[in-house]
């Protein structure tokens, strides 16, 4: 018999019995210090006309870290984003990714299993391309109704955002790569947003925004998390020990590693002290903090040795959890754009929002005569949202932006609303205007079957938008042409909410996002009926401007919005208290603002009914069951909300919050029971003294809403005993 060959692994660490953060310790003991340094910082690894070439061996990405092949670990590239795997500025020649639909759409979809769906297709994606870490996992609320960002975030509500970056992440991390949640926390607008001190008191920080975070990194187990550009309370985001020391490391257990933004760092003993552990993009910096100035501070014993070795470590174990470092990512691996698209278009029609539809305008019928598609771009493709975020997929309409402000093109992704508006329509004529001029519009309009308006607005990475409504006197266009035909139906394509004043023009509005590559076929089965819509708003779309917390902006003249830009004006505080915790819909109800539509809100080519409510607590498990029956003539999908508030009791009474949520297929008729576990937290407040939630003994009313701010459905009161939890 032939003797078994034992081969002994070339490093101790290579031992997989050994558990991930014991492998990481043996590594980080065998490591120099300049191998340790080598991980603390990086610069941005693509290249800059001026700047030293990126480093061998750099793919070309965010960032870049060498590989320590004397002790057998691989180096570490990193990519944007949320939305595909990026090429900035195109630099890995060949490279192409799925431009999925926004994370905005996403938060439409009331839906983890979507979540799931794109975050595996990012993950397999990155890994094909060589990427062991991705910067996916947007989890800031929207808090601005105009923020430039917004497309890039869930939406305004903490449980929602918490529970679909949390799928999101895992399902990339499933992949065998990392996923880095991000900005943590507070960082809510671009105006200023590396000069912006996000103010807000602990109790409401924690029921809102570090709420969505908690959930996400509880669901998730990022790999990572980022900090962002802003201040919180006073100190940045990346040297913020309340934040990273205190909640995230300390009371959170977080055992990844914390990587600052692109620029976002500040000082070396302040953030290494605080728990930053990765000075990212350092060249944006104004100093090497983590460099030099670092390796000095541990030589003068202002920052322990143990410190170093604690962020390396962090990495390496996370690493080895995930199987980077035993199996790494390649570049070239297959990419199938095709079946890409076909995840990205089926995320796009779960999540497109049927704002109104008077009438049973939609879906419009098959075979009209004469249908006319008007909108900017509506023959080239579906808009997308600028910045480090921005999938350019090969056919995409590039376009400057006409901003100095912002690096990033216009792009419009290659899936053309006018193209899969002619495939779904039938025999018919199809015409197209572009819209500018507003009297040929109208003209063509006269006679037409159908006009479908593709309305747009466009944003991007440090660039809020200066009000709420369409921009491009698109308003005007659509009611011109609405009173020139009565079927006229406005698709919009936005990064966030939008003011619809026009909206009782028209018989039928669709909120459509950035809705990705697979968009326009998207619409286009929602126009025509193949897709019945079944998204509800993430955020809630203002009557105006005037309803915000904050409806005055700053002015971007006065203050700086990127790193490594000149500082122009001081330090601002931006008052968050003002909402508090009553981010988005919460807001509405508080100030009894009415909105155009609330957060929730959408309709179906179907109807549903939920009935036989039943609420049933133990201690702070709270559980509600009913049936949900499609009471229409078609398939569809229904998404159940339960919100809960409180009366005026104690002065513990709140506004209702979403508590609950599920997504539920049914056939025509068919009737499913569902039980949702209602979110703890969500019933609670923090109390500061006790450093936990608190849910005070009382009557909670427990409804099941068709969105926010809906007070006829189901009801019923449910009595909780006190509780803290921990
Ligand atoms: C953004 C981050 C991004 C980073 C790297 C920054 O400008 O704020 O979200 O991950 O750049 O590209």
């Amino acid at each position: 018999m032939k003797k078994q060959m034992h081969s002994e692994p070339a490093h101790p660490w290579q031992d997989k019995r050994l558990t991930p953060d014991e492998r990481a310790r043996l590594v980080v003991t065998a490591m120099t210090e300049d191998e340790k340094f080598a991980w603390l910082s990086a610069p941005i690894a693509v290249p800059i006309p001026g700047r030293p070439p990126i480093p061998d061996g750099a793919l070309g990405s965010a960032a870049f870290y060498p590989p320590i092949e004397r002790l057998g670990i691989p180096g570490i590239q990193q990519s944007d984003a949320s939305l595909g795997v990026v090429n900035p500025g195109g630099v890995r020649e060949g490279d192409e990714a799925t431009a999925l639909p926004s994370s905005l759409l996403l938060g439409a979809t009331f839906d983890t299993e979507t979540a799931r769906e794109t975050g595996a297709l990012l993950g397999r994606q990155a890994r094909a391309q060589g990427f062991a870490v991705l910067l996916a996992g947007g989890a800031n609320l929207v808090r601005e109704a105009t923020g430039g960002r917004n497309f890039e975030y869930v939406g305004e509500d903490p449980l929602l955002t918490g529970r679909l970056v949390g799928a999101s992440v895992a399902a990339i991390q499933a992949e065998g790569v990392v996923s880095t949640v991000k900005h943590f926390s507070l960082n809510a607008q671009e105006t200023g947003r590396v000069m912006a001190d996000s103010r807000i008191e602990e109790a409401a920080h924690r029921e809102s925004d570090l709420l969505a975070f908690q959930i996400a990194i509880e669901e998730g187990r990022p790999g990572s998390v980022m900090p962002g550009y802003n201040l919180v309370n006073g100190h940045y985001a990346g040297e913020n020990a309340h934040l990273i020391n205190g909640v995230l490391k300390g009371e959170w257990q977080f055992e990844g590693w914390v990587m600052s933004d692109w620029g976002a760092t500040h000082s070396t003993e302040k953030a290494a002290l605080a728990g930053l552990d990765v000075q990212s993009g350092a060249d944006f910096d104004a100093e090497h903090y983590f460099g030099e100035p670092l390796r000095a501070a541990v030589r003068e014993g202002r920052v322990p040795p143990e410190r170093i070795d604690d962020m390396v470590h962090r990495q390496l174990r996370t690493l080895f959890r995930l199987g980077v470092i035993d199996n790494p990512p390649t570049p070239g691996g297959p990419i199938d754009l095709a079946a890409g698209r076909r995840i990205a278009q089926r995320a796009a029609e779960r999540g497109l929002v049927l704002l109104k539809n008077e009438a049973d305008t939609l879906p419009a019928a098959q075979g009209l005569d004469h249908i006319l598609v008007i909108g900017r771009h509506a023959d080239a493709g579906v808009l997308a949202g600028g910045g480090s975020s921005a999938v350019t997929p090969k056919g995409s309409l590039v376009e400057p932006s006409g901003f100095d402000r912002v690096w990033s093109d216009r792009v419009h992704h290659p899936s053309s609303p006018l193209e899969a508006i002619r495939a779904e329509a039938g025999a018919g004529r199809v015409d197209f205007l572009d819209g500018t001029d507003h009297d040929a519009a109208v003209a063509a309009a006269e006679g037409a079957d159908l006009v479908v308006i593709l309305a747009e607005e466009w944003r991007a990475e440090g660039l809020d938008l200066p009000g709420v409504g369409l921009p491009d006197g698109q308003e005007d266009l659509i009611e011109k042409v609405a009173a020139a035909n009565p079927r006229t139906v406005v698709v919009i394509e936005s990064g966030g909410a939008v003011s619809v004043p026009w909206a009782s023009k028209v018989p039928a509005v669709i909120a459509a996002f950035y809705p990705g590559i697979g968009g326009a076929e998207a619409i286009a089965g929602v126009l025509f009926g193949r897709v019945n819509p079944s998204g509800r708003l993430p955020v809630t779309f203002p009557a105006h401007v005037g309803q915000l917390p904050r409806p005055e902006q700053w002015d971007p003249a006065t203050t700086t919005s990127n790193p490594n830009q000149e500082r122009i004006g001081e330090i601002f505080e931006v008052p968050y208290d003002i909402e508090g915790s009553d981010v988005g819909y919460r807001w509405f109800a508080r100030e009894e603002h009415t909105p155009h539509y609330p957060f929730g809100w959408g309709l179906s080519y179907t109807t549903f009914a939920f009935s036989g409510l039943t609420v049933t607590a133990d201690g702070a498990d709270v559980r509600v069951r009913g049936v949900v029956t499609n009471t229409g003539t078609r398939e569809g999908a229904a998404v159940p909300q339960v919100y809960v508030g409180r009366a005026c009791q104690d002065g513990a009474d709140f506004v209702p919050r979403l508590a609950a949520f599920d997504r539920v297929h049914l056939e025509a008729g068919q009737s499913r029971s569902v039980e949702l576990c209602l979110e703890p937290r969500v019933l609670a407040r923090w109390d500061d003294v006790d450093g936990a939630f608190h849910i005070a003994g009382g009557d909670y009313e427990v409804r099941i809403g068709a969105h926010a701010l809906d007070e006829d459905g189901p009801t019923q009161t449910i009595k909780l005993a006190t509780s803290l939890l921990h």
